[in-house]
């Protein structure tokens, strides 16, 4: 084991990684497809009663922009199978372009709120605006949960997505992706 002390920036930052990624979609009315998608490994899960749900954005992203306009927006969770996808909408912005139409995305649109949805997820939520926190040189937006989509076969009796039932798309940093094992064991408290 090594150490070393930390001044304003660490060259790496991967110690917590893997994540699993959450594909932001916003409503982005500029675009000819009107949606726009980025994945972010920085999200969590933040309180149960209401349901909120956070994303770390750097102010460097277009999404930032359409965020702090306080729009609704979704998070949609894919499977292993689509890393090149999430891997392109990380790769590009829509600064520059319509990923929608760039990559030849069919978008839905959500149940309770307007926004943009990708086909092929397993899970997605659609999100309220609640709060933007400045977090160093990222801001959390949060959002509450107003719909949730899942795909049944995906998650198990206790509504857990299990291994065995979706390869959940994990990021390891540095353009590497992954999955969990099929392992899994249920330890209950004592
Ligand atoms: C797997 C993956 C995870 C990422 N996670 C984050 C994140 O949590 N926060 C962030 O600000 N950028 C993150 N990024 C970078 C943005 O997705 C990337 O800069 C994207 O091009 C932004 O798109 P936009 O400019 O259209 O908003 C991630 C990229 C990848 C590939």
């Amino acid at each position: 084991m090594r150490v070393q002390r930390v001044g304003a920036k660490l060259r790496r930052y991967f110690h917590y990684y893997p994540g699993t990624v959450a594909v932001i979609g916003v409503l982005d009315p500029e675009k000819e497809s009107r949606a726009n998608f980025m994945p972010a490994v920085w999200n969590a899960g933040l309180s149960f009663a209401p349901p909120l749900f956070g994303v770390a954005v750097s102010p460097k992203r277009h999404s930032y922009r359409l965020l702090a306009e306080r729009r609704p927006f979704s998070v949609s969770f894919f499977s292993f199978e689509h890393a090149e996808l999430v891997a392109a909408l990380g790769g590009t912005s829509g600064r520059e372009i319509d990923k929608v139409k760039a990559f030849g995305l069919e978008v839905g649109w959500g149940e309770a709120l307007e926004v943009p949805l990708l086909p092929g997820a397993f899970a997605a939520y659609e999100l309220e605006f609640w709060n933007q926190v400045p977090t160093g040189d990222h801001d959390l937006f949060v959002g509450r949960v107003r719909a949730v989509w899942e795909d049944e076969a995906a998650f198990d009796e206790e509504g857990v997505p299990t291994p065995d039932r979706v390869p959940a798309l994990l990021y390891y940093g540095r353009f590497l992706y992954g999955h969990p094992a099929p392992e899994t064991r249920r330890i209950k408290k004592p």
